[in-house]
């Protein structure tokens, strides 16, 4: 009798059930009235007396064994009803929330110039950031071995001094974009060309190797300084709030005569203000003139009846300015915990 108990325990103690059919059988087998320990209760007559109250503490045990069991199978069956009723899914249950992506802040801010521009009557143009010498420099007024380009720290691809062979560049500014819509198209031109541009100059919180440059250039009759300044102001406006002020300060570029640097008024206000300002409250954010008319006639077009404005502008310093971004770097890293604050401005 004690090896049947134990071979009981054993069989209860694995005993599992998929569903209700199967828990009856359960039940049937161990806990009815007729069950097999029901059985042995009956069997308890043939034990010798001595050995009797020891025997029925054992068969106690099993029944309680299998009571506890059938408790733990009937709510393990539940359980498995609850989670998945009929492999239907709980349209009650809240939504997995998408996680959506942000768009980079150099994107959305060239998106926004682009914008500006457009209303203005502006198109978007496009050239290749392999550049030869002729329309990253010379067809801007760059002669041969001529100082100021040094002013652009290149980035050679081929060095080829000879007069049938040009240097083949990284673009330096978007410019020579300019060049080639003079070369293809008659004025009147009024684009600009957003675009990613190369200088050979150390990484820091305020310089990069690769940046991204939008310029702009209208050749037409009777084009003037004017407006240059009045499309500037609307844009400087339309970008950054209707009260801000901008100021041109004269420069030099060898493609545009005269010259000038485009700064807005930021303030002098707080202690950063002052930082980013270097202490004067205007903040530097592109350069512009008219176009050199030596420009426009080795692009073939007459300088005699026509004349143009150009400016550039840097995107980073844009978006540094428009989100209170204070290292450059933080554009090219990728880093998620940065990219994802401009979910909201998209
Ligand atoms: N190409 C100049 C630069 O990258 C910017 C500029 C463009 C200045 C057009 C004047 C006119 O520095």
């Amino acid at each position: 009798m004690n090896e049947k108990i134990e071979a009981l325990k054993q069989e209860i103690s694995q005993y599992t059930v998929a569903d209700q059919d199967e828990l009856e059988v359960y039940r049937l087998r161990f806990i009815s009235r007729k069950s097999v320990i029901g059985d042995l209760f009956g069997e308890m007559k043939t034990v010798a007396p001595e050995e009797r109250k020891a025997m029925g503490v054992r068969l106690n045990d099993l029944k309680n064994a299998a009571q506890n069991k059938f408790k733990e199978l009937i709510a393990s069956l539940e359980e498995q009803q609850n989670g998945q009723p009929d492999d239907v899914p709980d349209l009650t249950l809240p939504p997995v929330p998408d996680s959506l992506g942000a768009i980079h802040p150099l994107t959305q801010t060239q998106n926004r110039v682009v914008e500006i521009f457009e209303r203005m009557g502006f198109n978007v143009a496009d050239g290749p950031e392999i550049e030869d010498d002729f329309h990253n420099f010379t067809a801007l007024n760059f002669p041969p071995n001529h100082p100021a380009r040094e002013m652009q720290d290149t980035f050679f691809i081929e060095k080829n001094s000879g007069e049938d062979k040009q240097d083949i560049v990284l673009r330096t500014h978007t410019s020579s974009v300019q060049v080639r819509l003079m070369e293809s198209q008659k004025p009147p031109i009024r684009a600009i060309m957003p675009g990613r541009v190369y200088r050979n100059e150390a990484i820091s919180a305020r310089a990069h190797c690769v940046f991204h440059q939008v310029e702009g250039l209208y050749v037409d009759r009777n084009v003037s300084f004017a407006d240059l300044k009045q499309t500037l102001l609307h844009f400087a406006r339309e970008l950054f709030g209707s009260e801000t002020k901008i100021r041109l300060r004269p420069s030099y570029f060898p493609f545009t005569e005269p010259s000038a640097e485009l700064d807005i008024w930021w303030g002098t206000e707080t202690e950063a203000d002052r930082r980013v300002t270097k202490g004067t409250g205007w903040l530097e954010i592109g350069g512009c003139g008219m176009v050199d008319p030596n420009v426009l006639e080795s692009c073939g077009i007459d300088s005699e009846e026509f004349t143009g404005f150009a400016f550039g502008m840097g995107f980073e310093r844009i978006a540094m300015i428009k989100y209170q971004i204070k290292d450059l770097r933080l554009f090219t890293e990728n880093d998620v915990r940065f990219l994802k604050q401009f979910r909201a401005f998209g």
